[in-house]
């Protein structure tokens, strides 16, 4: 038998860049690098309303011939069906490998604009200008796209890194106030992860947040962004430290399930998430610092749920976390906090699943 080896040195990078008067920027860097005068922007019917005029503006100002895909706007059309019909009509505009595909609007829009983007033409280059809070924290950034099946969310998808990821904060200004705090939930959970001190600046400037001050968002975005960045670069295809981002994600992903996906939005379910996380290690001995308190507060300020709701069956919530996609032979794994700013990986064997979960869901 003969064996020969392939080595691939696939390295891609991304850049993200923050700040105003973005859409002009785009304009100016897809004419500087003359390789497409024409581009394909994905947006949905909500986002469009708002900026895909200002956008198309810049770019024709720059003579790069851009048409629009607008999609309705929803979780529920991040669907194949959906990424089927960009595609096709892609193929109808005659889309090259060499024209960018820009997503323009929140997660779901970054995430088909990401995975039609990866598939197309086995791969044009992708640009994202996210409009909600969670695309700029979180979305928007890592590389990470996909759609929903019947099946569950997120089961078909790939990594692919966005050339570029362009934020434009003032867009925040129409964001709905219930969409910024589902944002901001990730954004606690970066501080809770990795930055103590982030996670105090955002229960200091809770009014300020609500408010939108531009300069406070980016100061925000900016730590969100360097805090995410750091453990993707590490550990882009999600194989090991990245896992921490999920702090708060397995339990959230139980609760929204038990909810049948309608009675909880993630941002609210991965808040209680966090606090259930939060019960596990203490009654684990891992806890050595509770703050418990200031992420209740958190949660008040937002006017996000700090209670499960009664309708939400607990058997149910442990059903779903027992049958959780991280189970292996070892057991069951689970990002459980230390102290604030600092999270760990922890397996929970089979014979003590039951106790952990009812110690988790104590008192919330
Ligand atoms: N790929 C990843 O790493 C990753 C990370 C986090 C979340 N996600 C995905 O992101 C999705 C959730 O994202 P989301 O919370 O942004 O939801 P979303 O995209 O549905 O946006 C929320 C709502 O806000 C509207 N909107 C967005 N920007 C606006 C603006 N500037 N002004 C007014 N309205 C605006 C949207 O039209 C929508 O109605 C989920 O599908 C989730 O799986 C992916
Ligand atoms: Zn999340």
């Amino acid at each position: 038998m003969e064996s020969q080896k392939l080595t691939f040195a696939r390295t891609t990078s991304s850049e993200i860049i923050l700040g105003a008067d973005i859409f002009k920027e785009i304009a100016a860097r897809l004419y500087r690098t003359r390789t497409a005068r024409k581009c394909a922007i994905i947006t949905n019917e909500v986002v469009a309303k708002w900026y895909l005029q200002p956008l198309l503006a810049e770019l024709r100002t720059r003579g790069i011939k851009a048409d629009e895909i607008v999609i309705p706007d929803g979780e529920k059309f991040k669907t194949f069906e959906t990424a089927h019909d960009i595609i096709n009509r892609l193929c109808e505009l005659e889309i090259d490998r060499d024209c960018p595909i820009i997503g323009l609007g929140g997660g779901v829009v970054c995430d088909i604009a990401g995975f039609t983007a990866s598939i197309f033409k086995r791969g044009v280059p992708l640009i994202l200008m996210p409009t909600s809070l969670m695309a700029m924290v979180d979305a928007s950034i890592g590389g990470k796209n996909g759609v929903n099946l019947e099946h569950g969310k997120n089961l078909v998808g790939s990594f692919y890194q966005p050339l570029l990821t362009a934020i434009d904060v003032s867009v925040l200004r129409t964001l709905p106030l219930t969409q910024l705090s589902y944002g901001l939930v990730e954004a606690i959970k970066h501080g809770a992860v990795a930055d103590s001190a982030y996670f105090r600046f955002i229960l200091k400037n809770s009014e300020e947040i609500k408010a939108r001050q531009i300069n406070l968002l980016q100061r925000l975005i900016r730590r969100s962004i360097h805090i995410k960045k750091s453990f993707v670069v590490e550990d882009e295809l999600d194989q090991g430290v990245r896992a921490q981002l999920n702090l708060g994600h397995t339990f959230g992903h139980a609760l929204e399930t038990a909810g049948s996906y309608i009675r909880l939005h993630h941002g609210e379910a991965v808040g209680l998430g966090m606090l259930m996380a939060l019960r596990a290690s203490s009654s684990s001995g891992l806890l050595e610092e509770d703050y418990s308190e200031a992420l209740l507060q958190l949660l008040k300020d937002f006017n996000l749920p700090q209670k499960i709701p009664n309708e939400l069956e607990k058997k149910e919530i442990i059903n779903t976390l027992c049958q959780d996609k991280k189970k292996n032979q070892e057991g069951y794994t689970f990002i459980l906090p230390v102290k604030l700013g600092q999270a760990v990986i922890h397996k929970v064997s089979a014979d003590r699943i039951d106790d952990f979960l009812s110690a988790a869901l104590k008192n919330i």
